[in-house]
């Protein structure tokens, strides 16, 4: 009887194992991803030995905080290349749909004749941060048609946009920045009819001087990134742009000869980052602007913005750069400035800002730069040194009496110090900070004396 039971428990055992392994490899093999597509992974490694692998061509990257190194470099073929460094798959049809080489050393021209255009499945395409020597936007790349993500910005490109590219109807993001391309007029028009699904666009340094900036009023009402930087655009920018329901960045700096008014504009609320600087943007800044309580970035630079800095300023709590420099603003500095604690910049100089300089600073102990003026009158007030990160100060240009506080001798992280053309007095204290700075540092106030001035102080 024995032997029979063993005999048994044995070919249970046994036959479990069987059924086990059959069950497991059964649901292995449904659940394993598909391999890559021959054709694919040619076309991958034909596109891979196109180029040299030069580590100068991703030379802006580390700037950007992006790691850079050669993706590519690591692809061997007969391996499953949805499995190579950038490459992204579909699963279950193993189709290439992602390819991401941002920042991996590329050098060389991308052809009309490219292997890259055999993906045709291709979603996410990624280029930024080689060196693609001067190579077009080729209208082959309108035969991608299932792109949603294309991203060239610092990859080299050189000529004209092509309208071809109205053909990526399923766009979602496009960033062509910081190449040597111009977008014209014709072709624009062209991208707005048929792009309608942008979220983000970035157009930084694309020559674009024959567009009509009111037609960027026709941009999707879901934009959240646009960046405009350097684009050469003339004329009246829509105000319409800071209303839209879900734009996050608004990017427009360094177009000297784009004007625009967003005063009567009420500002999205999802608005994280403004950056209009150096237009000719004017008008006033809202009251409003305190509803915008994601704001963290906020920069006027060099506009023509005018009247007061509205108190509700102090209600932007996430902000962490503001600067107002080189307007026309007036009146007071509000002290609800005191409440953004988050503050790292604060410029406000070259602007006609009166009165004395508020007790702000208690809680603004991430400062590290803050520039006042110009018509600030009254003491340089002590609480100032407790900002002990500050590496610039610039008091320069107002009417500021009273001594120079010894206490600044704390600010042991600071670089740059700007006293000048005011009504200061008395004896420029010693001490290690103060002998970073020289004679411009404190010039134009007759009253100061001592090192490094060449006035000597009398005896006190
Ligand atoms: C694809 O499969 C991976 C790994 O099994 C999984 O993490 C991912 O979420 C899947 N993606 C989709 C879109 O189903
Ligand atoms: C692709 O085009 C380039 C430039 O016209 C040419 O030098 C190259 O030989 C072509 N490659 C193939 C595979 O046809
Ligand atoms: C384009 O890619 C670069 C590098 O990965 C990235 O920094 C940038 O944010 C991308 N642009 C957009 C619009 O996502
Ligand atoms: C916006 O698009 C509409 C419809 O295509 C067109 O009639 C109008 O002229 C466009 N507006 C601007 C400012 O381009
Ligand atoms: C100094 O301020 C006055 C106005 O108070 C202004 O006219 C002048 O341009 C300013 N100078 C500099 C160098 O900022």
């Amino acid at each position: 009887m024995a032997p029979k039971l063993v005999c048994f428990l044995f070919f249970l055992l046994y036959s479990q194992l069987v059924l086990f392994i059959t069950f497991s490899s059964a649901s292995s093999s449904s659940s394993s991803p598909a391999l890559c597509h021959q054709d694919q992974s040619n076309a991958l490694i034909q596109f891979k030995t196109a180029f040299s692998l030069i580590r100068r061509a991703s030379i802006y990257c580390s700037d950007e905080g992006i790691k850079t190194y050669p993706k590519t470099k690591s692809w061997k073929k007969g391996t499953d290349c949805c499995k190579w460094d950038g490459v992204k798959c579909e699963n279950g049809t193993g189709n290439v749909i992602g390819l991401d080489l941002s920042c991996s050393w590329l050098s060389g021209p991308i052809h009309p004749n490219s292997s890259l255009f055999h993906l045709k499945r291709i979603q996410n395409l990624n280029l930024a941060h080689n060196d693609l020597q001067l190579s077009k936007i080729w209208p082959q790349y309108a035969s991608l048609v299932s792109l949603t993500h294309l991203n060239f910005s610092f990859s080299h490109l050189d000529g004209q946009v092509p309208s071809q590219l109205s053909a990526l109807s399923r766009l979602v993001s496009l960033d062509l920045g910081i190449n040597g391309v111009t977008l014209e007029s014709s072709v624009w028009k062209y991208l707005l009819l048929h792009l309608t699904q942008l979220r983000e666009l970035a157009l930084d340094h694309v020559y674009m001087d024959s567009i009509d900036p009111s037609t960027f009023s026709n941009l999707s009402s879901s934009l959240t990134l646009l960046s405009l930087n350097q684009c050469d655009l003339k004329g009246e920018f829509p105000h319409t742009i800071v209303s839209l329901p879900n734009l996050q960045k608004l990017v427009l700096s360094e177009n000297g000869d784009l004007t625009g008014d967003f005063s009567k504009s009420s500002w999205s609320k999802s608005l994280k980052h403004l950056d209009i600087q150096f237009t000719d943007i004017a008008g006033k800044l809202p009251n409003s602007i305190g509803n915008l309580k994601s704001l963290q970035y906020l920069d006027v630079s060099g506009c023509k913005f005018s009247g007061s800095i509205p108190a509700s300023i102090g209600n932007l709590k996430e902000m962490w750069f503001l600067s107002l420099f080189r307007n026309g603003f007036s009146g007071p500095i509000p002290y609800s400035i005191a409440n953004l604690g988050q503050l790292k910049l604060l410029a406000l100089s070259e602007n006609g800002i009166t009165g004395k300089i508020p007790n702000i600073f208690d809680k603004l102990t991430k400062l590290v730069a803050l520039s006042l003026g110009n018509g600030l009158t009254g003491k340089i007030p002590n609480t100032i040194c407790s900002l002990n990160q500050l590496q610039l100060l610039d008091f320069s240009n107002n009417s500021l009496s009273g001594t120079i506080p010894k206490c600044l001798g704390k600010l042991t992280k600071l670089q740059s110090l700007h006293l000048s053309d005011n009504h200061l007095v008395g004896p420029i204290p010693s001490g290690k900070v103060f002998r970073k700075f020289g004679v411009k540092t404190y010039a134009g106030n007759p009253g100061l004396c001592g090192f490094p001035l060449p006035k000597k102080c009398g005896r006190v």
